[in-house]
Formats: C-alpha cells, sequence, structure tokens
C-alpha cells in the first residue's frame, strides 16, 4: 500500500467520523482559541528549513516565482510540489497541535524582500487553520504580529499556527535583505469552510488523496 492509498484511506475515515454540525466541536487547542495563534518552536528541522529557503531564493532568481496583489513587491510561489508535499505530510502535527480533525487547502510561499509589509488582515476561508513557518532569512527579524499587540519570533524551522480567518495578523516592514517565509493551510473536516478542500482543485493531487467530499 502506497502513501497515497494511506491518505485516501485516513481522509475517508475523516469524513466518516465528521460531525454535520459546525466546526469547534470537538473544542479546539485552548491556547489557540484564547488567543488565536500558538508559537510552535521546531515544525520543521532547520536545515529542511534552510533548504526551502534557498529554494525559494533560486527559483526568484531562475524567474519560477510571481508577483501577488497581497504583497508585490515580494517574490511569491504556488502549487509547489514540495511545498504541497510537506502540506500533507505536516497534516497529522497540525492536527494534534490545534486539535481538530483537518483537510489540506493548499500551499503557498513567499521571498520577502526590504520593506515588505504585510497590511492587518484576515484571511480568506480557505486559510481556517494555518502554520507560517519560518525558513531562513539574511538580516532583519522574522516577526509576525497579532491582534491585540502580540510579536512573534520565529527562528528557522519554527512557526506560528493560527486561525486565519478569525486572528487578524501584520507584517511590518521588513528591515533585512531577504526572508523566506511558507504557509500551509487547511480546514477543518465537516466544518464551515470545509467546501475549501484542496483549495477548490483536488485535480492537484491523485485522487487516490483527494477523492472525497466534506
Ligand atoms: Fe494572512
Amino acid at each position: 500500500m502506497n502513501v497515497f492509498s494511506l491518505l485516501f484511506l485516513r481522509h475517508n475515515a475523516w469524513i466518516a467520523s465528521a460531525p454535520e454540525f459546525l466546526c469547534y466541536d470537538p473544542p479546539v487547542n485552548a491556547g489557540l482559541r484564547e488567543k488565536g495563534y500558538l508559537l510552535v518552536k521546531g515544525l520543521i528541522e532547520p536545515c529542511m528549513a534552510r533548504v526551502f529557503y534557498k529554494t525559494l531564493l533560486l527559483k526568484h532568481w531562475r524567474g519560477e516565482s510571481f508577483r501577488d496583489n497581497h504583497i508585490p513587491t515580494a517574490a511569491a510561489v504556488s502549487d509547489d510540489a514540495a511545498v504541497d508535499a510537506l502540506l500533507l505530510e505536516l497534516l497529522p502535527r497540525i492536527e494534534e497541535i490545534s486539535s481538530f480533525r483537518l483537510v489540506p487547502a493548499y500551499s503557498y510561499a513567499r521571498v520577502y524582500f526590504h520593506g515588505d509589509a504585510m497590511v492587518r488582515h484576515r484571511d480568506r476561508p480557505g486559510c481556517e487553520v494555518s502554520a507560517s513557518i519560518h525558513l531562513g532569512r539574511h538580516g532583519g527579524d522574522s516577526c509576525l504580529w497579532f491582534a491585540p499587540n502580540d510579536r512573534v519570533d520565529m527562528a528557522a524551522g519554527d512557526a506560528a499556527v493560527y486561525m486565519g480567518c478569525e486572528a487578524e495578523h501584520w507584517r511590518e516592514p521588513f528591515t533585512g535583505n531577504t526572508m523566506g517565509q511558507m504557509f500551509l493551510h487547511y480546514v477543518v473536516s465537516g466544518g464551515r469552510f470545509a467546501q475549501n478542500y484542496f483549495d477548490g482543485r483536488p485535480d492537484r493531487f491523485p485522487p487516490s488523496v483527494s477523492k472525497a467530499s466534506c
């Protein structure tokens, strides 16, 4: 039995066990409920984080990144197989941290440059439970801010796990040269945003992973 078959079986188990009512039962991790975010030290190995960081820098150098509407001066990467693989691989860990049963939505990554900032906002429905993983940087600091005024500093491999649709968050202008950050987004199985599973594009994954409905 390969990994995708195992994931498919596991996913069907999610569906079978998913409550028909809304989402935050069984209860969310108490700290996550209280603050809207949790700092998780060492979510991935620092070496792995640095490899992803250097990969992003190479993608930018080779013209394989793009500019999005949110931070047009940064370099964004989406639909990357390696980052999507981490989205799948870390799902059990994010479930453990959040106390939710989750379904993957999508992954994303960015290289921030000097002066790049992110306005205070909440995320779209596909980002119900998210992990923002710090990959590495040259200069500056990694801090991500959460309402009301909480500063979260991360070393390479650390992450903020947060309720993306509820917790307001932002970044002050980056003072270093470059910084890599990766984002893994999930929705609660059987929850109010469950229709956003695989971000509406399950065809990006084999049917053995994606063939299920929430
Ligand atoms: Fe966001």
